[in-house]
């Protein structure tokens, strides 16, 4: 291609998401993102699922851990349904086109644009002097892992909606620049009763695989009675069940505990609090964590199992890279195309 492109695309529907292997997943994780991205799975679009190694590097990972997490979040990902023979799974670093990518974007987005990322002031905290480049530059790299695919629809929680913001920020501005229609706008999905899971010792601080409380999280690698333990310990208030969920209005870990039921339960939280009315959380308790056990071990189950053969997960993400790469590759030869750049080197 010599000539950019000018006429208006439309753009096949492709399901882009990601997640960090920056620690075990959680509870927060399965619901906000992995049981819904097996969902688009079955749905029959296409869909590409990344363990986003990069990303997780702009905080300090011990390398063995690293690469440890990276399979441990593949095996999460295949118990939990993804099936690599119908969606492509791979780890981020494999595909060299999002690090390739992401500096492109990192000359089209603005200093101003990052700073105002939430999610930057909060990890960087009073720290800002001192936390790596690329903890700044990780929205910019995010949008690169969405747009080498042009990937249209993305699903996630609601605390990467701001990211999401800024993906289509970045692809309007590359559109505009070069004045090309190449880039899709691409939609965030963010849906279901769970797409905030809080922590079970705080209901105003999100769930979180970094959270210093081992209570305030259900990891996916938790058996029956830890989960049992930390649902019965899990911080409530005194009153029962309200009739409907406005009463559950200025009780945040009591509508937590709801939304997670209903999210395992496939429900939504009003026909739980339907069915729940008036009941005390002696009695909801134990049949959340009843429910939560039969939903998360037989995935537990299966990410052992999975475990127990590194090399084979190893070849699912090798294989995985290498279609991602497929699809990749010739988008980001348009990009360097329209961008100006010699592209003369014989292969
Ligand atoms: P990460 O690794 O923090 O989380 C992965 C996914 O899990 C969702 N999530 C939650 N949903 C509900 N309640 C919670 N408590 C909760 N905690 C996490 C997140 O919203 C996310 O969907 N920046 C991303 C990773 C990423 C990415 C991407 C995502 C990199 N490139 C491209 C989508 C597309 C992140 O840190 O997610």
């Amino acid at each position: 291609m010599s000539e950019p492109v000018q006429t208006p695309q439309t753009f096949t529907p492709r399901i882009f998401s990601g997640i960090q292997p920056s620690g075990g997943l959680t509870l927060g994780n399965y619901l906000g993102a992995l049981k819904r991205f097996v969902e688009k799975q079955d749905e029959g679009i296409e869909t590409i699922y990344c363990l986003v190694d990069m990303h997780a590097i702009t905080v300090w990972q011990d390398p063995e851990k690293l690469r440890q997490q990276t399979r441990e979040g593949a095996a999460a990902f295949i118990a939990a349904g993804i099936d690599p023979a119908r969606s492509i799974l791979f780890n981020q670093s494999q595909v060299t086109a999002h690090a390739e990518l992401g500096w492109i974007f990192n000359c089209v987005a603005r200093m101003g644009w990052m700073s105002r990322m939430t999610q930057f002031k909060d990890k960087a905290g009073k720290n800002s002097e001192n936390v790596s480049l690329g903890l700044f530059a990780y929205p910019a790299l995010m949008a690169a892992d969405i747009l080498a695919y042009k990937a249209t629809h993305v699903p996630v929680g609601e605390d990467q909606k701001q990211h999401l913001e800024l993906t289509r920020d970045i692809a309007i501005k590359f559109n505009n620049d070069y004045k090309v229609n190449f880039f899709p706008v691409t939609e965030p999905v963010i849906e279901g009763a769970a797409t905030r899971v809080m922590s079970l010792r705080d209901g105003s601080k999100k769930m979180s695989k970094s959270d210093p409380s081992d209570q305030s999280r259900i990891n996916l690698t938790d058996d029956a009675d830890a989960i049992s333990a930390k649902i019965r310990k899990a911080k409530t208030d005194p009153e029962p069940l309200p009739e409907t969920l406005d009463g559950l209005k200025d009780r945040p870990e009591a509508r937590n505990l709801v939304n997670i039921y209903a999210a395992l339960s496939g429900q939504s939280a009003e026909s739980v609090v339907a069915e729940f009315a008036g009941a005390q959380f002696g009695t909801f308790k134990p049949r959340l964590a009843e429910l939560a056990v039969a939903k998360l071990s037989p995935i537990t189950t299966e990410m052992n199992r999975l475990m127990r053969d590194p090399a084979e997960i190893d070849r699912i993400l090798g294989r995985g890279a290498e279609q991602a790469e497929a699809i990749a590759r010739p988008i980001l030869n348009d990009v360097y195309d329209i961008v100006g750049m010699i592209r003369s080197r014989q292969v």
